[in-house]
Parts: C-alpha cells; sequence; structure tokens
C-alpha cells in the first residue's frame, strides 16, 4: 500500500505548536520572534514565496517585515540594509530571497548575515556547524524533509538514501543531515554514470533536480520512500514535481506530492528556526 505524505497537514499542525509557543514566549520574555524578507527584483516566482512567507509569520504571531527593493539596487545598498537588521534586537532572522540580480554577488550577501539571525542557513558558519555534525541554522527544504521523515517513522539507520541534485540549498545539506541519522547517502547529479542503477537501490530517495517528471518508476525500488522537492511548471503553466507521481506512486511504500508534499514545510522550518533564534537571543 503507498501512503501520501501530507506535508500541508504536518506543516499545519506544527505551525499552530509554534503559535502557541510564540504566545507563550510573549508572556515569559516579553518578546516576538521577529524575520525580515529582504527581495530584491520582482522575479514573479519569488514574489509568491516572499508573500506565503510574510503571510504564514503573522499567522503564527511573528513580527514579519518585507523589504522590496528594485532591481537597480547596488551590492552596497543591501549590505546597508542587511546590517541595519543585524544590529536590530526585534529582528531575529533575516532572509535575503534569492536569486539575486545578476549584478550583485550572491556569497558576499550571505556573508554579510549576522549566522546567528541566518535562518536559512545559508551562511558559511552554519555550513560549517553543519558539516562537523553539529547543526544550528539548517537549510529549510533539508531541514523540513527530516521533519517529513520523523513524523513518518521513516527508519534511516544503515538504509540506502540517494539523493538526485547537489545544490547548496538542498542537495548537499541533505547528505549531511541524513548522514547525521546514520543512512549511507549518495549524492548524485547531471552528471552521474548509470544513475538509474543506484536509484533502484534506494531506500530513500530525494529528488531535486528541477526536471520537471524527471523520476520514472524505472528509476524506483519497489516499497522506496519517495521525496519530491520539484516545483515544475508543465506546458500548461500546471505545477508539477521531479517525479512522475502517478507511475511511482505505484512502486513507493510513501510518497510526498507537488504541491502539498515538502512545499509548506520549508515555510515552517523558516518559522521554527527564527523561533529558536529569539528564544537563543534571551536564553543565552
Ligand atoms: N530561493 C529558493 N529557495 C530559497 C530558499 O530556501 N531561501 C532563499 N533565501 N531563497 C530561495
Amino acid at each position: 500500500m503507498t501512503e501520501i505524505i501530507d506535508g500541508k497537514a504536518l506543516a499545519q499542525k506544527i505551525q499552530t505548536n509554534l503559535a502557541d509557543k510564540v504566545k507563550q514566549m510573549k508572556e515569559r520574555y516579553g518578546i516576538v520572534p521577529g524575520l525580515v524578507v529582504i527581495l530584491v527584483g520582482d522575479n514573479p516566482a519569488s514574489q509568491v514565496y516572499v508573500r506565503n512567507k510574510e503571510r504564514s509569520a503573522s499567522k503564527a504571531g511573528f513580527k514579519s517585515e518585507t523589504v522590496r527593493l528594485s532591481d537597480a539596487t547596488s551590492e552596497e545598498e543591501l549590505i546597508a540594509i542587511i546590517e541595519k537588521y543585524n544590529q536590530d534586537s526585534s529582528i531575529h532572522g533575516i532572509l535575503v530571497q534569492l536569486p539575486l540580480p545578476s549584478h550583485i554577488n550572491d556569497k558576499r550577501i550571505l556573508l554579510a548575515i549576522d549566522p546567528k539571525k541566518d535562518v536559512d542557513g545559508f551562511h558559511p558558519v552554519n555550513t560549517g556547524h553543519l558539516w562537523n555534525g553539529r547543526p544550528q541554522m539548517v537549510p529549510c527544504t533539508p531541514a523540513g524533509i527530516m521533519e517529513i521523515l520523523r513524523a513518518y517513522q521513516v527508519d534511516l539507520e544503515g538504509k540506502h538514501a540517494v539523493i538526485i541534485g547537489r545544490s547548496n540549498i538542498v542537495g548537499k545539506p541533505m547528505a549531511q543531515l541524513l548522514l547525521d541519522k546514520n543512512a549511507t547517502v549518495t549524492l548524485t547529479h547531471s552528471r552521474t554514470k548509470n544513475l538509474s542503477e543506484i536509484t533502484k537501490s534506494a531506500d530513500v530517495l530525494i529528488v531535486a533536480i528541477g526536471q520537471g517528471n524527471f523520476v520514472t518508476k524505472e528509476l524506483v525500488k519497489d516499497g522506496a520512500v519517495v521525496i519530491d522537492v520539484g516545483m515544475n511548471r508543465d506546458k500548461n503553466g500546471k505545477l508539477i514535481g521531479d517525479v512522475k507521481f502517478d507511475e511511482v506512486a505505484e512502486a513507493a511504500s510513501l510518497i510526498t506530492p507537488v504541491p502539498g508534499g515538502v512545499g509548506p514545510m520549508t515555510i515552517t522550518m523558516l518559522l521554527e528556526q527564527t523561533y529558536q533564534a529569539a528564544l537563543r537571543s534571551v536564553t543565552k
């Protein structure tokens, strides 16, 4: 029997619980978690993400700010804004939405964020903590996937976890988090030879390649757990994942749909990490 993962319900449950924790934080410490999202330019997908983040943060009782800047914003101007929020004690999380316009060096921007407020987990200090097996701020999509695997009681110990896609945002941090749970991890990518031989042996298959319907049933072992990070549009504009859902669902024991799988968990982890950063600001 295939079980379809309900990422939306899990996200709602965690966010409701978080809203309670925020109320308690306000009573106990007199603060609420503060999140600022900075968006440069008018990339339509980014605008949707940012609006969703804003809405979820407000709903959970956070202080939520969004800074919308024109495409013409310079690197120096953006860094000055980040530095202002680094100093602002009512803000515990700073997120600069990617991608940035091409004239801005994103590495330099990510380095400007105070690692303690880096709720995306992209600063090299946080990447280092993650690689040392002591994660602090973790990229939100892999963190959300780990929550899904935990909630659905997927046993990772000694299992073969295969990741397709080696991005800094998903693939690489995902590998480390799975290693921390004693999975045997194979990180594959667009140049991997004999991909299907590798994926066919996966107990857990995580797909973040960014190509609609890339994973067909020929790539999946019977009974595998399949997690689809993809967000693509088909030729009719419909949102589809990287996994050909209907046929792969027949083979998988557990599978995420798109939409309603990983996506809602990403924002949830962003809020959770902002809450944790706020808590550390008063308890450390
Ligand atoms: N663009 C796509 N995914 C992400 C993400 O997780 N964080 C940020 N900052 N930008 C993104």
